[in-house]
């Protein structure tokens, strides 16, 4: 039994049900970028609409600081209209008056969107203004966004604290899978983790390498590792501050799960058209850098997926934006969607690195969250999830 009630648990014809989504997407020349996170927020406004419910949707978009044109949700209501097939009613306001009025007019079915919640000031800091001003709009509020549950903001804590709340199903379905791999993965338990730097991913590194069977290590981060275990790695991207939590968790009592690469894609310039090699990483030169994994630590990491009985994969293996170092990221999400095994894929890159190469429908869980979802898996409470359980009757 969750501990936090659900859209279905709780009566919504003909109220206003004020919807947290995570709309947090990337624009480019005005327009929605990659509409991933739209379409993941489709599902509960959908339900809400076929039960006759007033929709009212809110989000952050960036990081504004103030109200900010460029990171205007208005892009994002257009793009939502377009894939949902149902009308977007975008204000120009995030809370207050005007907003209360237009959504108390709001008819059963109907759709609005606020305007980026970080526009205010009080959003970040969870300010009791807003969270009332907000909780004024709805008789009911639904957590979906897992994005950003890990933050206790005032759309995300502040109005939950409010007025009764409930989990959509993105969240309840995000959370549902990470929950899996947290208390009962199949085994062998794969946990895959790359990009720039091991700060990032210290606390999950630490958390996941207890409770998995092979640790796989690929990305900007492996080179920290790799120093800390004695390889000169030239000019690869390293935090020295790093070596020391990592070196400790290398030479610790689980360090023998952890795979890190045997060789790697190395140039001499930070360029998408430098000149690189595939080298052995004990002979990575002075002068080069890596930029991907190279095809024999690509495959070793393969293997470990097609074994698998459950995967987590966090993380680009290299530079995958630029054709000459994606190799490493395209082999993990070829492995990981073919292997069988039940596969969680999370992290803004990674996620996009298989939805570019067509797999978005062989993972088992796509998750929409970064930063939330790696503070799951380390164990560490959601505060927009916490909070829901103060409405458990
Ligand atoms: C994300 O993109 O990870 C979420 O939308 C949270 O965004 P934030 O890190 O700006 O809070």
């Amino acid at each position: 039994m969750p501990d936090y009630l659900t859209l279905d648990d709780v009566e919504v014809a003909s109220r206003r049900v004020l919807v947290r989504a995570d709309l947090n997407t990337p624009l480019a020349g005005g327009e929605v970028a990659d509409d991933f996170r739209i379409r993941s927020s489709l599902g509960a406004i959908h339900k809400l609409r076929s039960r006759r419910a007033v929709v009212v949707v809110c989000s952050h978009l960036g990081r504004p600081e103030g109200s900010d044109p460029r990171l205007s949700l208005a892009p994002v209501a257009r793009r939502m209209q377009e894939l949902g097939g149902f009308a977007v009613r975008h204000l120009p306001v995030m809370a207050g008056l005007e907003a209360k009025e237009a959504v108390s007019r709001g008819l059963p079915g109907e759709v609005f969107l606020l305007e980026n919640t970080r526009f205010h000031p009080g959003e970040t800091s969870n300010d009791p203004r807003l969270a009332d001003q907000l909780a004024e709009l709805a008789d009911l509020f639904c957590q979906d966004a897992f994005g950003s549950v890990h933050r206790a903001h005032a759309s995300t804590v502040g109005v939950a604290a409010r007025i009764r709340s409930v989990a959509g199903p993105l969240l309840t379905s995000e959370l549902v899978s990470m929950g899996t791999l947290l208390e009962n993965p199949p085994r062998p338990f794969v946990v895959i983790l790359g990009g720039a730097k091991v700060s990032d991913k210290l606390g999950v590194l630490s958390a996941l390498v207890e409770k998995c069977d092979v640790l796989a290590i690929g990305g900007g981060m492996s080179f920290t590792a790799l120093l800390a275990e004695g390889y000169s790695v030239g000019r690869s991207l390293v935090e020295e501050n790093m070596m020391p939590a990592i070196g400790e968790l290398l030479r610790g009592p689980h360090g023998g799960k952890v795979l890190l690469p045997e060789d790697v894609v190395a140039a001499r310039a930070f360029r998408a058209d430098a000149e690189h090699r595939i080298t052995a990483a004990e002979s990575i030169g002075d002068d080069e850098l890596g930029l991907d994994i190279g095809p024999a630590a690509a495959a070793r990491f393969a293997d470990a997926c097609w074994a698998a009985g459950s995967v987590f994969w966090n993380g680009p293996m290299g530079v995958f934006e630029w054709e000459a170092f994606r190799s490493g990221t395209e082999t993990i999400a070829r492995a990981v969607t073919s292997s069988g095994a039940f596969s969680v894929v999370g992290g803004g890159d990674s996620a996009a690195a298989v939805r570019l190469l067509g797999l978005e429908d062989e993972v088992s869980h796509l998750s929409t969250g970064g930063g939330a979802g790696l503070r799951l898996l380390e164990g560490k409470a959601l505060p927009g999830v916490e909070i829901l359980k103060k409405w458990v009757p």
